[in-house]
């Protein structure tokens, strides 16, 4: 058993915290929000992610507004604060920084730094050059995260594999005893290589979903359907099944700022990376594609209602952190409309033409059209002749491919699925 300090009680930093208590280890968590530490010691879990409140409320896990506090006498501290995009894209590193300085004081001179935030290409030396300054023998590991929201939890107990990257063999292998519980590959690499591993990762997931957005725009205009196309492809293991589902465009707290991130870096080092520039371009126009269709469709949205179903930025999680939901909203009160919004989990923003209502035949009531933007189970078995009954007008957009267009049709509705373009003659 370690004695474990996790900075950060966001996404990421709770799974950690849950998951190492759970392996038994002793957790304490520094969160600089004094409202969530509140709400975490009285058993509140500030966001919706399955089994962690579970696990939370069976062992102890210790919250605190001072990191120093959480990091005294730690082994290992976990370094799991955001690093949100700056205005040019790069990863702003202020909170990674901010952290490292709230534990210089306390950090025990064996203790090994772990950063799990998702930081730059070197980012990892260059704090461990800074701790030595300090602390000669620092040791300052990367070690990225590869969870998913909606199933972190389940993610975080079943890896596919675990990175550890350190000059040192000593550091990796204290931090890969933290993880012997968990049955998954541990590779240890150096810091770099892990730093970019993580992006690489995720630019890659994204790419596949650019190409297979862009491929979904080609099938609707040739009368190929895009679900035949990725079953087909899925099929290949060079290529495989899992990340071919189009939609709106990739969205979350993660693909769009890495892949802007990794851009950058990759223009501060005079390399123009032109396929993932062209990624994050195409994923511009996905997230708004939908809202031209509408636009084409009604003959301009402008004074039409419009009834939007999902919000979040994927189904099973209240997230709309750069959800193509919200950028498909904004668009439509932009060209004039009015939107009525429906979730089961996440909430609406405050914004002026667009409310939210509990339940989603509310939503499409007197709606000129039907926009599916995030793929809920409960929109992919909506009835449709309620459906019918409660619009206004017949047009649903299914920019999620969930919905079974026959029977849609059948009930009088008109159907755009994505990536599905009229049969040609
Ligand atoms: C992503 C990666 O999948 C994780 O491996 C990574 O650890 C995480 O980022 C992170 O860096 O923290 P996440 O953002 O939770 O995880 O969500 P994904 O399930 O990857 O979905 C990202 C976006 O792609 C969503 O907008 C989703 O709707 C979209 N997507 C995903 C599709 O449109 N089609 C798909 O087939 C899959």
């Amino acid at each position: 058993m370690a004695n474990i300090a996790v900075l950060g009680a966001g996404y990421v930093g709770l799974i950690q915290a849950a998951g190492l208590a759970e392996l038994g280890h002793r957790v304490a968590v520094g969160e600089r929000l004094a409202d969530r530490v509140d709400q975490l010691a009285r058993g509140v879990v500030p966001i919706a992610e399955p089994g962690v409140a579970e696990v939370l409320a069976s062992h102890e896990v210790r919250f605190t507004t001072d990191n120093a506090e959480a990091a005294a006498g730690a082994d290992i501290v976990f370094v799991a604060v955001p690093t949100p995009p700056s205005q040019d894209g790069s990863a702003d590193l202020t909170f990674v920084e901010a952290a490292i300085d709230s534990i210089v004081e306390v950090l025990a001179p064996d203790a090994v730094v772990a950063i799990k935030s998702t930081v730059p290409i070197g980012t990892t030396r260059r704090i461990r050059r800074y701790l030595r300054k300090s602390h000669p023998d620092a040791e300052v590991v990367s070690n990225p995260e590869f969870l998913r929201e909606g199933s972190a939890l389940a993610d975080f107990r079943s890896p596919d594999r675990i990175v550890i990257g350190s000059d040192s063999q000593g550091a990796a292998e204290r931090l890969a005893e933290v993880y012997s519980g968990l049955d998954a590959p541990i590779l240890t690499m150096g810091p770099e290589d892990a730093e970019a591993a993580k992006y690489a990762s995720n630019a890659f997931l994204a790419t596949k979903l650019a190409f297979v957005n862009d491929m979904a725009i080609l099938c609707e205009r040739t009368g190929a359907d895009i679900s035949q196309v990725t079953d087909a492809m899925g099929l290949d293991p060079r290529i495989g099944s899992h990340f071919l589902r189009p939609g709106p465009g990739f969205g979350g707290s993660c693909l769009p700022k890495d892949t802007s991130s990794l851009l950058s870096q990759a223009n501060a080092h005079g390399f123009a990376f032109p396929v993932l520039a062209n990624v994050v371009e195409a994923n511009r126009l996905h997230q708004r594609r939908f809202v031209a269709v509408l636009d084409r469709e009604l003959g301009g949205v402008d004074g039409k209602r419009i009834a939007v179903w999902g919000i979040a930025f994927k189904k099973d999680t209240d997230d709309i952190r750069d959800s193509a939901a919200i950028a498909m909203i904004d668009e439509l009160l932009r060209r004039g409309a009015t939107v009525v919004v429906h979730d089961p989990a996440a909430t609406l923003p405050d914004v002026e033409g667009a409310h939210q209502v509990a339940e989603a035949l509310e939503a499409a009531a007197g709606a000129d059209a039907l926009l599916i933007a995030t793929e809920w189970g409960q929109y992919a078995t909506a009835d449709p002749s309620a459906l019918g009954s409660a619009m206004a007008g017949t047009l649903v957009v299914d920019a999620r491919g969930v919905i079974d267009v026959g029977a849609f049709e059948a009930a009088g509705l008109s159907c755009i699925p994505v990536g599905r373009g009229p049969k040609k003659e």
